[in-house]
């Protein structure tokens, strides 16, 4: 027999709650760069917008970075740390096949048991994870949801490699999202592209690693990476606006993934964006820090003042699949 199944129900609407960034304490200079590569800062300041990055420094890692933004997001949530229902977190950089690092957080968070899992979408992981956070939030699934994007991408990176040494960093950033009288999570435009696989990749995978004693790198090419970037996310950044029903007039603030600074300028010039807009340019002192990018960069553009609670920003993260995730997103 067939029963009758009760089908979920959640919130009509969600939005972003918080946000919480956390900065790892270890400033690396471009000048400290021409130590490992042959480079120079005025050549990665030209072509990246880079001036430093941060690495983690003494007693820092992944989990206490991820555990920092949580925390910091959930306090500024106003939510106890036993509603939260879900916590993602987003990430490649953690050295953990299993358990995730998600079902961890969870616990030491304190969280009464919120289901957790871990998600591999690079640079677009946050919002990919805003996606889920969003569905889960209006199917039923649950009610508060902690989404984090960490990096410890300095120890993927190989010091002597002249296409990566000098872009990659670490960092953590992290979001409550909720249920809300008025939508505050637009349309997810989103997809991947594995037959670029080979763009943006780890350099062995573990075994191979291990039998080599070959550490494995972060790899790239970094010229089809860009041509993608400013190409095909300049259309998914468009489709994400229309998705959402909003005009580049109505928008306050550009949220991109700090990928580099003349790829979000293209994407300006794509999105033909009015001056009004806000653009974080965060990746003039944090560099590219992945999944962690697009939330550190939504903290640092309110916490400067330069955007405020209640407005309305383009959110898009893109990288290693290729994948892309993209919202317009009212700002926490
Ligand atoms: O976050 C995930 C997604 N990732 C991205 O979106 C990254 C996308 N790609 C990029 O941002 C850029 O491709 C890089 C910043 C990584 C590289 O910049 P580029 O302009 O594509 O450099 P290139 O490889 O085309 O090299 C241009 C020139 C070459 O010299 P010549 O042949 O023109 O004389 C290179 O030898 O720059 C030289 N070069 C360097 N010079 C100083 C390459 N790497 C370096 C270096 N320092 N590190």
């Amino acid at each position: 027999m067939s029963a009758v199944i009760r089908p979920s129900s959640g919130a009509e609407f969600a939005r972003i709650l918080s946000i919480a960034g956390y900065t790892p304490s270890r400033m690396v200079d471009n000048h400290e760069m021409t130590n490992y590569i042959e480079t120079s800062d005025e050549w990665i300041q030209q072509r990246t917008g880079i001036i430093e990055r941060r690495w983690v420094g003494e007693g820092e890692d992944l989990e206490q970075m991820s555990f920092a933004a949580g925390k910091l997001a959930i306090e500024r949530s106003g939510i106890a740390a036993a509603d939260i229902d879900a916590v993602i977190v987003a990430t490649v950089s953690y050295f953990h096949q299993t358990p995730s690092l998600a079902a961890i957080l969870a616990h030491k968070l304190g969280t009464n048991g919120a289901a957790a899992f871990d998600i591999s979408a690079a640079c677009a992981g946050f919002c990919y994870g805003v996606a889920q956070a969003d569905a889960l939030v209006r199917s039923g699934g649950a009610r508060y949801v902690l989404v984090i994007g960490s990096e410890e991408l300095s120890r993927m990176t190989n010091l002597n490699d002249r296409g990566t040494a000098f872009i990659f960093a670490d960092g953590a950033g992290a979001a409550v999202i909720g249920p809300s009288e008025t939508n505050g999570i637009g349309p997810v435009v989103w997809g991947s592209d594995g037959g670029q696989a080979g763009a943006i990749y780890q350099t062995a995978d573990w075994p191979t690693a291990v039998e080599n004693a070959d550490w494995p790198y972060l790899g790239m090419n970094g010229r089809d990476v860009f041509k993608w970037a400013t190409g095909f996310i300049a259309e998914a950044a468009k489709a994400t606006l229309e998705a959402a029903g909003v005009s580049p007039e109505d928008l306050d603030a550009f949220i991109p993934h700090q990928a580099n600074n003349r790829i979000t300028d293209a994407l300006l010039r794509s999105l033909k964006l009015p001056e009004h807009v806000v653009v974080a340019r965060t990746i003039k002192t944090l560099g590219n820090n992945s999944a962690a990018s697009v939330p550190m960069a939504m903290d640092a553009v309110l916490a400067s003042g330069e955007a405020r609670s209640g407005q309305t920003a383009l959110i898009i993260g893109f990288g290693a699949g290729l994948v892309y995730a993209g919202q317009v997103v009212t700002l926490p």
